[in-house]
């Protein structure tokens, strides 16, 4: 499947994308990567890699979302984008977009939804008082963070010792591991494994 990440900065959930999709069999080929920030570090690396990879901003839009989304489309479209992955893409998108990509555009989100749709996570959950905490790839729906679950990782809070960056990188280290997983497991079509390796629990006191 030709897939296409969209990212607006560093893109490390792009770099693990990308080190996925070149293990053998893996069902996925990278198309495209675009980033509405000229200037988002994950560019470079991903022409580093040797892939397509430009910039749509959507600064010269102003407030019209959905044009700036055809732009986008167009440039999906013309790589043979079949497959959307967001990955750090910090825009809203409009129902024209979700529409357009319904079935087949997921997520990543740094926490458990449905807790703490948006923005600033981490800072939420050391708030809250949780004791786990994590990640979750979702399909997009038109409501922000709010489509299927499709895979989650949890990482436990250490509420003495832990800033919301400390808690930060607890969690973006599952997300390297949770976004390919997922990814195949979409792609592949199959079912969730009740494998021992899906059956851990987390008993945090
Ligand atoms: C990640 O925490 C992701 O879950 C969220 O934005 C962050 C992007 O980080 N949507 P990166 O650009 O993938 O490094």
């Amino acid at each position: 499947t030709r897939i296409a990440i969209l990212i607006s900065g560093r893109g490390s959930n792009m770099r693990s994308l990308i080190a996925a999709c070149a293990e053998p069999g893996f069902p996925a080929t990278i198309a495209l990567v675009l980033s509405n920030k000229e200037d988002a570090p994950g560019l470079i690396y991903a022409r580093e890699a040797g892939l397509q990879a430009i910039a749509i901003p959507h600064k010269p839009y102003g407030k019209d979302r959905e044009t700036h989304e055809r732009a986008v489309n167009k440039a999906l479209t013309g790589a043979g984008v079949e497959f959307v992955c967001l990955a750090g893409y910090m825009r809203l998108l409009t129902p024209y977009f979700t529409d357009s990509w319904a079935g087949r555009m997921i997520n990543i989100h740094p926490s458990l939804l449905p807790l703490f749709p948006g923005t600033h996570t981490h800072e939420r959950a050391l708030e809250a008082g949780l004791r786990i905490h994590g990640c979750t790839v979702h399909h997009v729906t038109a409501g922000m963070d709010e489509g299927p679950v499709i895979a989650q990782a949890a990482v436990p809070v250490f509420p003495q010792t832990d800033t919301p960056d400390i808690l930060a990188a607890r969690v973006l280290a599952q997300e390297h591991i949770l976004y390919p997983a997922a990814l195949r497991h979409v792609l592949s079509g199959e079912q969730p494994e009740d494998s021992p390796r899906n059956t851990s629990a987390a008993l945090i006191v």
